[in-house]
């Protein structure tokens, strides 16, 4: 039977949490990050209008690989082990539907700036335990970086560590101020002419938008955040300043691998991020011994799971949650929240729809659709058919163009198929309606009846055939041109 992929916490090469939700999802645990007492509260500021984005979609629920961009920065969170996990909302409250169970909600009440989306969230910080900040629209963030960034605050014993990295093109991104000595000393936007100077514009060094604060220092410090800057916004980074001028340490840690902390701000950037976390799933895939003849050319979503020797051919999109058992190919189709078991052979132009069930050897071949259906072991649906709401049993044969009429315009009705049917080509059957085992269809059958176990159903018109019609035909011709 199936055999899923290694679970969440397998080594994937570039991004290690791309895999999925943690065993267990939403639950937030108390287990703590090794050398960090007591767990930290991680929030999530995710209240922004995303104007850039140019969407009637909230930004932070744009999907990506499957899964919305908010929920990847709650995954590494708990795997991370956050003792709670914060998301700030607009009070539209559009994200509450998608968080997982456990996961808590703020309402930042207007768009005032990612300052005030921790304003916002000020009650449900605890005062006992470190804060991380991360953003809704840094999504590939992983629960190493979280638990290095907590490290690394609790090593240094600073009030605030921000997350950076190296940029070649910083634009858009908060740009990191060290002074002479290489201490943090504030963090300049550059989203708006009017923050930053030529010479600040000039630092490759960004702000990824990800932070651990002492919870008292931060707490004190948002109390006196002011709106004076270029965007007219509370700016979350003007806590830095402000613990500076306070005697506070500043820490920083870097991050290299700067895929992790890239912003998605447009859809341009959610196309490139998009690509990196597609990487991660298909080498995971790959490295647990399934093979993407092309992965430029194959879509996978975060939650699908693929067994071993599975051959994937080009032009191939697997989405939702899928399973795919072992020795399976796939050829050039588009598969959605179905099961498909052991040596399976899927296409080409195969379309599964969710709730098709595929078992043991059985076959789905060109230009089949199939929906909430459950195929056989060893059953074959080789060519041109529509396949819904259908039971077929083990070893039956649909032949081409086999249609189930499932839907009478108002209800959806089943078919049930039996064992070793034969149901010969271009044959309808209407539901409800069942085929008894071993049973035969006439082709070109409309099958509005049952058939019995071992009979033969035909349902169409007899075939008359006029003896000589060619040639009356060239003689009725003759005679009206001679009239
Ligand atoms: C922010 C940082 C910038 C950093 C960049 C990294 C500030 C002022 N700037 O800029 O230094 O380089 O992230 O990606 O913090 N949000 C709210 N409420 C608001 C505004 C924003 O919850 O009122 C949320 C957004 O939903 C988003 C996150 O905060 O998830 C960041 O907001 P965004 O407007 O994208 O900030 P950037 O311009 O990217
Ligand atoms: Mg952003």
């Amino acid at each position: 039977m199936y055999r899923p992929v290694a679970g969440p916490h397998a080594a994937l090469p570039a991004l290690p949490h791309a895999a999925r939700a943690p065993s267990g999802e939403g639950k937030v645990n108390r287990a703590s990050i090794p050398g960090v007492t007591p767990a930290p509260t991680v929030l999530i500021l995710a209240a922004g209008r995303g104007t850039r984005m140019r969407s009637r979609t909230p930004k932070v629920l744009h999907e990506l690989c499957g899964r919305p961009m908010l929920l990847w920065p709650v995954h590494a969170a708990l795997q991370a082990g956050a003792g709670k996990v914060v998301v700030v909302d607009s009070p539209e409250r559009a994200l509450a539907e998608v968080l997982p169970e456990g996961v808590q909600l703020a309402v930042q009440p207007q768009s005032d700036g990612t300052g005030g989306a921790v304003v916002a969230a000020m009650a449900l910080i605890d005062s006992d335990a470190p804060v991380v900040v991360l953003s809704g629209d840094v999504p590939l963030v992983s629960a190493d970086l979280i638990s290095g960034l907590m490290r690394a605050h609790a090593q240094s014993g600073a009030a605030a560590t921000i997350v950076s990295t190296v940029l070649d093109d910083p634009s858009g991104y908060g740009r990191v101020v060290r002074g002479a000595d290489g201490a943090v000393e504030r963090v300049v936007e550059s989203k708006q002419d009017g923050d930053a100077s030529p010479q600040e514009l000039e630092i490759r060094e960004v702000n990824t938008g990800i932070y651990a604060f002492e919870a008292g220092a931060l707490k004190r410090a948002l109390g006196s955040l002011t709106a004076e800057n270029a965007q007219g916004e509370l700016y979350l980074p003007q806590v830095l300043d402000l613990l500076r001028a306070d005697g506070a340490v500043i820490g920083a840690h870097e991050v290299k691998d700067r895929r992790l902390v890239l912003g998605v701000n447009d859809k341009v950037a959610l196309a490139e991020v998009r690509k990196l976390a597609q990487r991660a799933i298909h080498e995971q895939h790959m490295l647990a011994g399934v093979s993407i003849v092309d992965p430029d050319a194959t879509v996978i979503d975060v939650d699908v799971e693929i067994g071993q020797d599975t051959v994937i051919e080009p032009f191939t999109t697997i989405r939702g949650k899928t399973k795919i058992g072992a020795d399976c190919t796939v050829r050039h189709s588009y598969i959605v929240d179905s099961v498909i078991e052991d040596g399976v052979s899927v296409g080409p132009f195969a379309y599964l729809r969710p709730g098709t069930r595929l078992r043991a050897g059985s076959k789905i071949g060109t230009f089949v659709e199939v929906k909430s259906s459950d195929i056989g072991p060893g059953a074959k649906v080789p060519h041109l058919s529509y396949i819904g709401d259908a039971d077929v049993g083990e070893g039956t044969n649909l032949g081409a163009s086999t249609i189930t009429a499932n839907y009478d315009g108002q209800n959806k009705h089943r078919t049930t198929i039996g064992k070793h049917v034969r149901s010969s080509v271009h044959v309808s059957f209407v539901a409800p309606v069942s085929i008894g085992d071993e049973a035969y269809t006439g082709a070109g059958s409309v099958i509005a009846e049952d058939v019995p176990a071992g009979a033969l159903g035909m349902a169409r018109a007899r075939q008359t055939n006029k003896e000589g019609y060619a040639e009356r035909r060239k003689d009725e011709s003759l005679n009206s041109e001679r009239r």
